[in-house]
């Protein structure tokens, strides 16, 4: 049989970061490669009871029934209040929709805002399913300079005069690859500069609760006064991705047409996914949680750090993040991380080749390093195979 695939498929491979996943299966591996927060983390009691309880106590309709595509309401108000940790006030329930996952609401806002060769500007690099799902759209991806701040606003202003954009997607706090996070002048200055010329934001927010270090940043959204930043965050990472539970925030003509474009998705995130994490918010068990693994992230973090100083040579720099889940670096030196990602397997360790995040087949020299899901020991031999093998290159070239 010859398949004719469509064309918004025809450029498409399977990521490689969940290409890389599936080699890792020998227990052997010590990987730096996923973004899986760490399993002792994950609130296994806690969901037990919650599901038990919510199924004994005559609750399964609820449960167990279709739901509405906005959402769970109980759950959409308990995520109201949620929001305003990160400085977003006055959101009202029609504002709010809930989410099978944080990457749902990349895929709805490029299906309702995306034509064929609309564009769509990005931070250089970014995170690598965002870039997929914009090439299954079939946008154009444009990609916007950047510094350690934040977007170069002159660039952005410059990008979107020359292109005229739909929409600009961020990770402004703890980027997936870098780390960053942008300065509170420059979430302003692309909320104002975005909202002058009519270009939608996707403010997509994974990990600013994994904070270790420094002072929290509000959201780009907090400064939106035109409706233009569509705020997406997710419970993945801070309890348990499993659940593929997220929430949009918007004005509520945007997200009653990213309302439409869920009905022929999923018709609903899962009830039983919902009234748990409701549940889960109700009990106040959230920031209990995220300060219990706080600690070990930090940990974890901290012996990667030590580890690279120990082992990686001296053309390695790094961004020393001060949350999420990632610790990204280049190297001053011509090294292809792609060819050494496969390489790095066969020393029993795996990360990510940073050229994956760069929609332009850029950063062949840079790496993604998640510290999240591996014991400080085994951060510690890892880096030291990974270490040796780069040294080894650059012995090398010299
Ligand atoms: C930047 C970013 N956005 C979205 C997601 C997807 O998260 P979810 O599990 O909520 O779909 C991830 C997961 O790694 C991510 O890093």
């Amino acid at each position: 049989m010859e398949y004719n695939y469509s064309e918004r498929m025809a450029n498409l491979n399977g990521a490689a970061t969940r290409e890389i996943l599936k080699l890792l299966t020998r227990p052997e591996i010590i990987s730096f490669a996923g973004g899986f927060p760490a399993t002792q983390c994950l609130p296994q009691k806690e969901v037990q009871q919650i599901a038990y309880e919510l199924l004994a106590e005559g609750r399964a309709t609820d449960a167990l029934q279709y739901g509405t595509t906005e959402g769970f309401v109980p759950l959409r108000n308990q995520l109201i209040e949620y929001v305003k940790d990160t400085g977003i006030y006055n959101v009202e329930l029609d504002q709010t929709l809930v989410l099978s996952g944080g990457q749902q609401g990349i895929d709805l806002m490029s299906k309702i805002f995306i034509n064929p060769g609309d564009v769509v500007l990005v931070e250089n690099p970014t995170y690598l399913t965002a870039l997929q799902i914009f090439q299954s759209y079939q946008a154009k991806i444009v990609g916007v300079n950047s510094g350690k701040d934040g977007l170069d606003i002159e660039d952005l202003e410059n990008k979107i005069i020359q292109y005229k954009p739909k929409m600009l997607y961020v990770v402004p706090t703890f980027s997936n690859p870098t780390g960053k996070v942008y300065s509170v002048a420059n979430r302003k200055q692309i909320v104002s500069l975005t909202a002058k010329y009519n270009v939608m934001v996707l403010e997509d927010d994974p990990y600013s609760k994994l904070r270790f270090e420094g002072e929290p940043v509000p959201a780009l959204k907090s400064f939106d006064t035109e409706g233009n930043v569509v705020y997406v965050t997710s419970f993945s990472k801070v309890l348990a991705p499993g659940l593929r539970v997220a929430v949009a925030i918007g004005s509520k003509e945007v997200i009653r047409k990213l309302t439409i474009g869920k009905q022929g998705v999923d018709v609903s995130t899962s009830n039983l996914s919902q009234l748990i994490v409701c549940e889960y918010l109700k009990r106040g068990y959230l920031f209990p949680n995220i300060e219990k693994s706080l600690p070990i992230y930090r940990e974890r973090k901290n012996a990667m750090i030590d580890a690279i100083n120990k082992y990686m040579p001296e053309e390695y720099k790094y961004v020393n993040a001060e949350g999420g889940l990632f610790i990204w670096g280049e190297f001053d030196a011509p090294i292809n991380t792609v060819t050494l990602a496969v390489e790095a397997i066969k020393h029993d360790v795996a990360y990510i080749q940073g050229q994956v995040f760069y929609h332009d087949g850029g950063g062949l020299n840079t790496m993604r390093l998640n510290f999240s899901n591996a014991t400080p020991e085994r951060i510690d031999l890892g880096v030291h195979r990974l270490g040796d093998m780069f040294k080894a290159e650059i012995a090398k070239i010299k």
